[in-house]
This record gives structure tokens, C-alpha cells and sequence, in this order.
């Protein structure tokens, strides 16, 4: 029997996957560089493991397929990934396609699309274990006949949004990885302002994990619904059975990351595309790791009060100002997205990269419907200015506001929230200030500058006479 699809990498993502692929009715084979790893998961296979052929070398792999082939790479991002292609092809004919599903760097995606001596596509899948195993998001990129060919089967595998598979083609190379990259930032945002505001409520308003979680449980019932929202009011509710309190308490505070979201605070950089609440959210991530020197700024600056007067913030406040930092932060990203594909020469389909974020992904959530709507009304427009969000921005922007200074008066960091207000607040100033970095480049570097009243450029200050 001839397998309609291949997999490399047998980790946890890459058994889930497989997994779902044969629940969707595929006949699936399979090959991982340590063979007893294959052999337990085809044990663990249950009913599906009439649709899986293990096998135990890379040629058993590609003989396993019918053609022509396609083998889904479920390896670590990065060198593995060149060094099992570089393995893989030679056995592969013309054209046959390999698969990158894993969470590589776009730039490594655009390198080996263009090195690619036969069909190569670079995917992006969202959704951690649970999503690979049941329906995750994912963004491809690569040549749309080659996305064509497996299209049926991505589709079947991947979430639905009301029967619509959050399974699409984003363009060229590596630009399905370029959008799974910026989900991922959005993704490192979110949950800094969840962190941010849970923070508010333990230091500033002195409640236990266990009534903050119910909190979010609240706000999982309104505008913020969402996975981050659902899953951080279970992290906060859950009991540790060694101390017999919230688990919350005993998780050291030092967040991991595997650098997605780095790239694309290095991206939105070199693309001059304004994405300010993930950057801050990077950095809060990298601050957060650094326990030893925010003990010693502790033991010499002592702690900041925190503690808020009691009234000053409310629940409905905070909600408030997740409301509008969560429509702030998606519009950076989204914006950072349209920029790329103008530079890149991608014509990246925002609407339907809001559609594909409904279900699956980490950072689905019910305002991506609307936001998919926006988008699909005007997609150059910056989300913030469309009428929805606008009025979402005019309801809860002062609500952001209050805890953005409530927070700085008790010294309660909240970098991405505030973050997302200096964005807001540059965003609705028509006059700004860079007139006066106009004024400094020219006088110490003759720079030029343009003028207001009559438009001419290249001009000059009067300390350029002497
Ligand atoms: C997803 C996640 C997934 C993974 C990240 C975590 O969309 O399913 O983004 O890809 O959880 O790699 O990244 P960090 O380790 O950087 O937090």
C-alpha cells in the first residue's frame, strides 16, 4: 500500500500531526532518526495505526509514498532542517515535494525555496500539541501549485472556523513562515499584557491567583475572549499539589523563549514598520530572565509601593485596558504585515490572514472575525482607524490609560500596555514632535529639512551660514 504523505520527526508536534493527518483519512508514513521512537509511536497509534506505515530508513520513507511524493520535515527549526533536506532529496524525484512544517525563520524559508533543486513549501502551524493533533492554524508559502497539491490535506487536518478550514496559501518563498513569525509576535504581546495585568491584580490590588484566574474567566465571556484569555484563567486557578496553594505562586518568574518573536521585532526593524507593544514584550521577556540583577536593583532601590489605594483601579478598568491594548497590538502587527509585502513584493491576503487566526492558533480569539471583516473592508487601512475598532478605541483608551498611569505611580511595570497608549497617542497627533530631530540633524550635520508653510525641502537652519 502506497502512503499519500510522508513525515519526518517524531517529536511532539510532529506525532501529533501525524496522528491527525490519519484521523483525517490519509494513509500516512513515517520515519524518525531514532527508529525505537517510531516503533512507540506506532504502538500508540490505536485504531489509527492501520494508516500508518512506520519506517526505518529514509529510503523505506520515500518507497512508502506514492507518487508524486510529498514528506512533511517535523524537525527542529534551523540546521536540521537543511541537513534532512540535503539527506532527503537525492532519494526524491523531480517532483516530489518536502515540507517544512516546523517554526523556521522566514529568511532560512526565502534560502531554501531559492536553493531548492525540486518542490519545497515553508508552513507555518499554530496551535501547540493540542492543535497539531486536532486542528491547528497554518500559513503557506512556497509555489501556489506546489500548496495545490497538498492543499486537500492541510485543509482536512487544520481548524475550522464555522466549517471554513484555517488553512491558507500566504505567498511565495518563505512567506507562510514570515506570517507565522508575526502571529508569534502578537502571540509574545498578549500574553505580556495578560502578565501585565495579572501583576496589577496580585501586587496592586492584592488578590490570590485563584481570584484573578476567576477573572479572566469573567473577561473570557466578553470582548476578550479568547485561547490566551481561557488558558491563562486556568494557569491562575490551578492547585499545586506539593504546597498545597496556586501553582502560579511556585512558577519561577523567567519567561523561555525560542526567539520568534525576536525575529520579528528584528523584522518590523529593518521593514521601519512600528510594531512598539511586541517589541516591549521581547524585552520584558529577556528583563524577566535576568533574576539576579532584579534582586540587586531590589535590595538597593528597594520595592516599588504596588500596593494601589484602594478604588483606584477596577476590574472593569483593567478589561478596559486589554480591550484596547489587545486592538492596538494586533494593528502594529498587522501594519508590520502589509509592510512586508510591500518590501517583499508579497501580496500577503490580510483579510484572510485574520480568517486563518480564528481557530487553531495560539492567539485565536473572537475579535479576529471582526478583524477579518475590517480588513477585508479596506486591508491598507491601519485596524485602529477602522469604524469598529475605532469605536472599540474611543470606549476603553481612557480605561488603558488609567492603568498605564496607575502602574507608573505604584511602579507596577507594564511595558507592552504602555506601550500600546504611546502608540495610540502618536497615532491620533498630527502635529508631532520630530520637527525639533529635524532641527538637531541639520545644525550638527546639515541634514536638511522640510518646511511646513511652503513645502520646499533641503533646507537649512541659520547655524549653516557660520
Ligand atoms: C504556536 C506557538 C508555537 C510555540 C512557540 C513558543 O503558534 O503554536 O507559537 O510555535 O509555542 O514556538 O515560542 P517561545 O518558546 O518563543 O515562547
Amino acid at each position: 500500500m502506497s502512503s499519500d504523505i510522508g513525515l519526518i520527526g517524531l517529536g511532539t508536534m510532529g506525532a501529533a500531526l501525524a496522528l491527525n493527518i490519519a484521523e483525517k483519512g490519509f494513509d500516512i508514513a513515517v520515519w524518525n532518526r531514532t527508529t525505537s521512537v517510531t516503533h512507540d509511536f506506532a504502538k500508540g497509534a490505536g485504531d489509527l495505526a492501520s494508516r500508518i506505515t512506520s519506517t526505518e530508513s529514509l529510503e523505506g520513507l520515500v518507497a512508502a509514498l506514492s507518487e508524486p511524493r510529498a514528506i512533511i520535515l517535523m524537525v527542529p527549526a534551523g540546521d536540521a532542517v537543511d541537513a534532512q533536506i540535503e539527506a532527503l532529496r537525492p532519494l526524491m524525484g523531480p517532483d516530489d515535494l518536502i515540507i517544512d512544517a516546523g517554526n523556521a525563520n522566514f529568511h532560512d524559508t526565502n534560502r531554501r525555496a531559492r536553493e531548492a533543486t525540486g518542490p519545497f513549501l515553508g508552513i507555518g502551524v499554530s496551535g501547540g500539541e493540542e492543535g497539531a493533533r486536532h486542528g491547528p492554524s497554518i500559513m503557506g508559502g512556497g509555489n501556489r501549485a506546489h500548496w495545490d497539491r497538498v492543499a486537500h490535506i492541510l485543509e482536512a487536518i487544520s481548524a475550522k472556523y464555522e466549517g471554513t478550514p484555517c488553512a491558507t496559501w500566504m505567498g511565495e518563498e518563505g512567506a507562510g513562515h514570515f506570517v507565522k513569525a508575526v502571529h508569534n509576535g502578537i502571540e509574545y504581546a498578549d500574553m505580556q499584557m495578560i502578565a501585565e495585568v495579572y501583576g496589577i491584580l496580585r501586587d496592586g490590588m492584592g488578590m490570590q491567583a485563584a481570584e484573578i484566574g476567576a477573572v479572566f474567566d469573567r473577561w473570557n465571556e466578553g470582548p476578550l475572549r479568547s485561547y490566551l484569555i481561557e488558558i491563562s484563567g486556568k494557569v491562575a486557578g490551578a492547585h499545586d499539589t506539593v504546597t498545597n496553594g496556586p501553582l502560579l505562586d511556585v512558577i519561577v518568574d523567567a519567561a523561555g523563549q525560542k526567539g520568534t518573536g525576536r525575529w520579528t521585532v528584528i523584522e518590523a526593524q529593518h521593514l521601519a514598520a512600528p510594531i512598539p507593544a511586541i517589541e516591549a514584550a521581547v524585552v520584558a521577556r529577556n528583563l524577566s530572565s535576568q533574576r539576579d540583577a532584579r534582586a540587586a536593583g531590589e535590595a538597593l532601590f528597594g520595592a516599588a509601593p504596588k500596593e494601589l489605594p484602594a478604588g483606584a483601579l477596577s476590574e472593569t478598568v483593567l478589561e478596559q485596558a486589554m480591550i484596547a491594548g489587545k486592538i492596538l497590538c494586533y494593528a502594529q502587527g498587522f501594519a508590520m504585515i502589509s509592510a512586508a509585502s510591500d518590501a517583499f513584493g508579497w501580496a500577503l491576503p490580510l483579510p484572510d490572514i485574520a480568517r486563518v487566526w480564528r481557530e487553531g492558533c495560539i492567539i485565536r480569539s473572537d475579535m479576529l472575525n471582526d478583524m477579518a471583516a475590517a480588513l477585508t473592508d479596506d486591508p491598507d487601512r491601519n485596524l485602529m482607524l477602522a469604524p469598529d475598532f475605532a469605536n472599540l478605541l474611543k470606549l476603553n483608551h481612557d480605561g488603558l490609560r488609567e492603568v498605564v498611569a496607575q502602574g507608573a505611580l505604584y511602579g507596577l511595570p507594564v511595558p507592552a500596555l504602555s506601550s500600546g497608549l504611546a502608540y495610540f497617542d502618536a497615532m491620533r497627533t498630527h502635529r508631532g514632535t520630530a520637527n525639533m530631530i529635524q532641527g538637531q540633524r541639520d545644525f550638527f550635520g546639515l541634514h536638511g529639512f522640510a518646511r511646513l508653510d511652503d513645502g520646499s525641502t533641503g533646507q537649512h537652519g541659520p547655524w549653516a551660514q557660520g
